[in-house]
């Protein structure tokens, strides 16, 4: 049931947000002007028409219009316009702290070269610390539904980057393309001193999420619905503390769940597990973080402890040093105690 007071509550959070792709932050109007501007043609007479496309069975249907709305994306001005127009978003929210996922071979294999999304990216989230006080890590994604050799060379063009570039992710289509198949390049990764994290455990089964921390050793997991389904996996992320970036709306319009009360949220937190709240691909999901906060709150009824758990987390599971955990973490017990 919605609730006015909990509304204002999870306006005023300090939150960050651990898990958000930012092609997937790519709103219509700006599709539409990107297009134009760059002489791309998109299948879409309107923003209505754009929106009435973005009804999805499964992640495929989606991924397959998110790769089709990237085709706009073509200068390092596109992409900082994309990365600042979600940076003043989440400044709405309240987000103190992001780590975004970017798909460098979304754009390389259309011929926009990696420096160019690197550096629009990377400006816009300077600007936005020096602007906005909103901190930032950057996480490159490989696509998991290419091969292991192309994930590979999109870690050497990384190479000389790699004081700008904080972490590897695993993203694209799930099923069918485990964990177990980026094992080298994961473990190449972390030799370089990346961090990591995969998406687990969204359509995948609970064996994928076993595979992402056993054989990937990632320091989080991306979704990890399907976890719940298994008690010993449950355990070994309770014991161990693992991070879970639950994306409410996004399993809503993918079908991961029915309804919104069939969330993992409460019965994550129920188990010990560290969930947080996500907004995953907001443009096409109907909804920026607090969206989500609202969302999975009214479905689940949380309670205000909950709620600032759940932000509590997101700065705990975040790769922030401690002492910058600590100062976001007493930052957000004095604004829940208002
Ligand atoms: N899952 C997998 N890959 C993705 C997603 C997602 O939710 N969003 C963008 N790439
Ligand atoms: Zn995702």
């Amino acid at each position: 049931m919605p609730n006015p007071d909990r509304d204002a509550l999870i306006a005023r959070l300090p939150k960050a947000e651990l898990h958000l792709h930012i092609e997937g932050s790519l709103e219509p109007e700006m599709l539409f002007a990107l297009a134009g501007r760059n002489g791309v043609a998109i299948p879409f007479a309107s923003v209505e028409e754009v929106r009435a496309a973005y009804s999805f069975s499964n992640l495929q249907d989606f991924l397959d219009i998110y790769y089709q709305g990237m085709a706009v994306l073509q200068t390092e001005q596109d992409f900082f316009d994309l990365t600042w127009a979600y940076l003043e978003r989440a400044a709405a929210d309240h987000v103190r702290h992001v780590e975004i996922f970017f798909d460098p071979q979304g754009h390389t294999e259309r011929g926009v070269a990696f420096e160019t999304a690197l550096s629009g990216i990377e400006r816009a989230l300077k600007a936005g610390e020096a602007g906005m006080g909103i901190t930032y890590r950057l996480i490159m994604c490989f696509l998991r539904h290419l091969s292991e050799a192309e994930a590979e060379a999109t870690l050497d063009q990384a190479l000389p980057h790699l004081d700008r570039i904080h972490g590897v992710g695993l993203d694209s289509s799930e099923v069918g393309h485990p964990p177990s198949k980026f094992q080298r390049v994961f473990a190449r990764a972390r030799e370089l001193g990346l961090h990591v994290t995969a998406h687990a455990g969204e359509e995948g089964p609970p064996e994928y999420v076993r595979e992402a921390l056993d054989l990937l050793q990632v320091e989080r997991i991306d979704h990890g619905n399907r976890a719940l389904e298994d008690p010993a996996l449950v355990h070994h992320l309770a014991r161990d503390g693992v991070t879970l970036t639950v994306c409410p709306l996004s399993n809503l319009r993918l079908c991961v769940i029915d309804r919104l009360e069939d969330s993992p949220v409460r019965r994550m937190l129920d188990l010990g597990l560290k969930a947080t709240i996500n907004s995953d691909d907001p443009a096409y999901f109907g909804g920026y973080i607090n969206a989500n906060f609202r969302a999975v709150a009214d479905a689940l009824d949380l309670s205000v402890a909950e709620i600032v758990q759940l932000a509590e987390n997101s700065f705990a599971g975040s790769f922030l040093t401690d002492a910058d955990k600590a100062r976001h973490i007493a930052d957000l017990r004095a604004a829940a105690a208002l």
